[in-house]
């Protein structure tokens, strides 16, 4: 049957924590934004970086784990010398699962033959998650969580582009809902000039002057206090391409049956999709020009990791949970559900962002955001008999 936690299916309770860790994401990345004097804030590069270094390691002892499971179940060895013996080395200095033979085990199934199919992904998620820094400095909590909902499109679209998913009617008049419904958000948040927090309101006034001077880092880190909406939607439009595809093609890669031999587990998959991402994530702080003046190359490098202050690294903390939560959601559900739980979140976010940034309500955004949750309903409805080629078990 399906995997369970505590009795519920892994699956539900995969959906329902990634629905409020993107509620908490989004409030903590905006917060964490714009808390700050503009010389004070974190490298949204540095960030991405170590979110991929926590994620990978994270990924590498789930995977450790899983071998050492199935290899006390299995009469298999520690010791190569001995095969037959069973004994979980007592002179060992490493818990077993860090044991170097596990290790090995790992390092094999990482770097197997089909690894680089990874690199696919891992260079969208990079891009997409500095991306998602652009939209969080420049867009309100609300506004971005809702456009950001454009992903369901883009999902659907390479479902069924890459994975051959059959759309019903009723879900395409959903998608084409969602669209409406985004964009009644987006005209109310764009044409009104000032939607920023009316109680940081005096802060963002002064430091828009000193942003304006010269800022010693590279424009996707600066766009903080002053907000550019339509360089958020534009940021937030490419993350919803670069999500579609990312998580599309993770999915086919994850549930693709392999040739030969089993399929490789999912916390394989992620430490080989973390390991390709290192070198996209370094890309931007390794070639980084602006730094503290006079500051030679390693300096600069460096300064890429100072300003990392509690909410810096409680925003890197919930997006290495979320991204280890989504893997677990591609893998038991799929991207689709994915896209229902976190619209989800937008509820959850935009009554919590009245509360802490006493945003105003509009009725634009009401309409909006009620369309955007009406099509993700009817999106996620199941689908009608005539759609579907199942023999129907229910009487009558
Ligand atoms: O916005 P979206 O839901 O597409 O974001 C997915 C997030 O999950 C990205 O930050 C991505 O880096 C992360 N992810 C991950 N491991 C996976 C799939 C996605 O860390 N296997």
């Amino acid at each position: 049957g399906a995997p369970t936690l505590w009795g519920i299916e892994l699956k539900w309770i995969s959906l329902v924590t990634l629905a409020l860790q993107n509620a908490f994401l989004t409030i903590i990345m905006h917060y964490s934004r714009i808390s700050t004097s503009p010389n004070k804030t974190y490298s949204a590069s540095s960030a991405v970086l170590l979110n991929e270094l926590f994620k990978g390691s994270i990924s590498i002892l789930f995977a450790l784990r899983r071998i050492d499971a199935e290899q006390l179940s299995a009469p298999h060895s520690y010791s190569e010398k001995d095969p037959k013996s069973t004994e979980r080395c007592p002179t060992s200095r490493f818990p077993t699962f860090l044991h170097p033979s596990r290790l090995r085990i790992l390092s094999k199934e990482v770097f197997s033959t089909d690894c680089y199919k990874l690199s696919v992904p891992a260079i969208l998620y990079v891009i997409q998650n500095n991306l998602q820094y652009v939209a969080a400095s420049n867009l309100d909590v609300a506004t971005f969580q809702v456009t950001y909902q454009m992903k369901i499109l883009t999902t659907a679209f390479f479902s069924v582009l890459m994975l051959n998913k059959r759309l019903s009617r009723t879900k395409w008049a959903a998608l084409v809902l969602l669209a409406l419904g985004v964009g009644i958000v987006q005209i109310q948040s764009s044409s009104a000039p000032s939607h920023q927090p009316a109680d940081s309101g005096i802060r963002l006034e002064k430091v828009a002057g000193a942003l304006r001077s010269d800022i010693p880092e590279p424009p996707v880190q600066t766009l903080t206090r002053v907000m550019h909406p339509f360089r958020g939607f534009l940021a937030v439009t490419l993350a919803c391409m670069t999500s579609g595809l990312a998580g599309v093609y993770f999915e086919f890669i994850l549930k693709a049956s392999s040739g030969t031999g089993p399929a490789p587990d999912l916390w394989v998959r992620n430490t080989q999709l973390s390991l390709f991402s290192l070198l996209p994530a370094l890309v931007p702080i390794l070639f980084t020009t602006k730094g503290p003046e006079g500051a030679g190359y390693v300096e600069r490098v460096m300064s890429k990791f100072s300003n990392f202050n509690g909410w810096a690294m409680g925003t890197v903390l919930t997006q290495t949970f979320g991204g280890l939560i989504t893997a677990v959601v591609i893998r038991y559900s799929d991207n689709i559900m994915k896209g229902f739980a976190t619209s989800l979140s937008i509820v959850i976010s935009f009554l919590a962002s009245v509360m802490l940034f006493a945003y105003p309500i509009t009725a634009a955004f009401i309409i909006g955001s009620s369309i955007v949750l009406a099509a993700t309903y009817l999106y996620n409805a199941p689908s009608t008999p005539s759609t579907r080629t199942t023999v129907a078990v229910t009487p009558g």
